[in-house]
């Protein structure tokens, strides 16, 4: 008789047969960057997750390297000053994230940081892409974030991630940072990104929600999948590197869809909301943090994803070691 429980009978033979498995290699950790020093202020809606300033991600990244862990996620908080509507600050070589990344280069040389190429954390209206007369405008946008990714490059990130789900990012990008010598940059392209509800408290940490409106006419109906399959064609045409799927855990078909679709690497965003919810249960003694976590990120490995992007990446790292 055939018995399947043979192979589950010790947890040295269940180790044997395990067919997934969760590395600090495949994870990057997001981390949230404000300009200043000695701030180390906690996203309420994200337990054990801060907005740093250099000098404390600095530590942030010495103990995560620590644990294996040295990929990482930039994302800048920027005060309402620097605003403006065509997201100027974005490209200007002197502003705080740009140096951040230039001076975790200089320090952790192996670190490979992964920068946000959109224009809302920077954007007055909180859009991503340029506003004229309530409309999100797609190709007028596109010399901005070629500027931005090119400063990008220069500062010392690794890869570029176009995150605002528009029209024609991937190519536009490939070409401005191969006119300026970065050829060895890569592109991890927001390829199928939802507009979805579980973006709330990384809107919160970096107060880059939209002041009108949605971001419905660029970011992806949660209905479609075919629809992630048009954007993965264009995406891998234009020269993407990676493709990512945003959200992760309320997408695994998505993501397993793409994994059949192309050789490329997969990365799926576990984002802050999908992180918020287990953090909300454990605390109200509702589940076990711990196994919900490796349960959840050990499913997105399972439906294909190579890489991903969890605020979990360090208590996970830290269990690993
Ligand atoms: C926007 C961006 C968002 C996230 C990453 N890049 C939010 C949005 O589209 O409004 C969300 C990540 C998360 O929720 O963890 N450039």
């Amino acid at each position: 008789m055939r018995r399947p429980r043979r192979n589950r009978r010790t947890q040295g033979i269940r180790s044997l047969v395990k067919e997934t498995r969760l590395s600090p290699d495949q994870l990057v950790y997001p981390l949230f960057l404000v300009d200043g020093e000695g701030i180390r202020e906690e996203v309420s809606s994200l337990p054990g997750n801060y907005r740093l300033s250099v000098d404390k991600a600095i530590a942030t990244i010495e103990s995560s390297l620590e644990r294996g862990l040295s990929k990482f996620i930039l994302f800048p908080s920027v005060s309402d000053e620097h605003k403006d509507k065509r997201a100027s600050y974005s490209f200007d070589p002197g502003n705080f994230y740009l140096q951040a990344a230039r001076t975790f280069k200089r320090r952790f040389p192996n670190t490979v940081l992964i920068s946000d190429a959109a224009l809302d954390p920077y954007s007055s209206d909180g859009h991503d892409g340029l506003v004229k007369d309530g409309e999100i405008l797609n190709d007028e946008t596109l010399p901005i974030l070629a500027k931005m990714a090119v400063e990008q490059a220069r500062a010392g990130f690794d890869i570029i991630g176009p995150s605002d789900m528009m029209d024609g990012r991937v190519g536009t990008i490939r070409a401005a940072l191969d006119h300026s010598g970065f050829t060895n940059t890569g592109i991890m392209s927001y390829t199928a990104k939802y507009a979805s509800a579980f973006y709330g408290p990384f809107r919160d940490a970096l107060d880059s929600a939209p002041k009108t409106g949605d971001k419905k006419t660029y970011q992806m109906d949660p209905a479609n999948r075919r629809e992630a399959l048009i954007e993965a064609d264009l995406d891998i045409g234009e020269g993407a590197d990676f493709l990512m799927v945003k959200p992760a855990v309320h997408y695994l078909d998505v993501i397993l869809s793409l994994r059949e679709y192309t050789d490329l690497p997969i990365a799926a965003y576990h984002v802050s909301g999908e992180c918020a919810m287990l953090h909300a249960a454990a605390r109200n003694g509702w589940l076990d943090l711990e196994s919900a976590v490796e349960e959840t990120l050990l499913a997105i490995r399972r439906a294909g994803a190579d890489v991903i992007i969890t605020y979990f990446a360090r208590d996970l790292a830290e269990r690993m070691v």
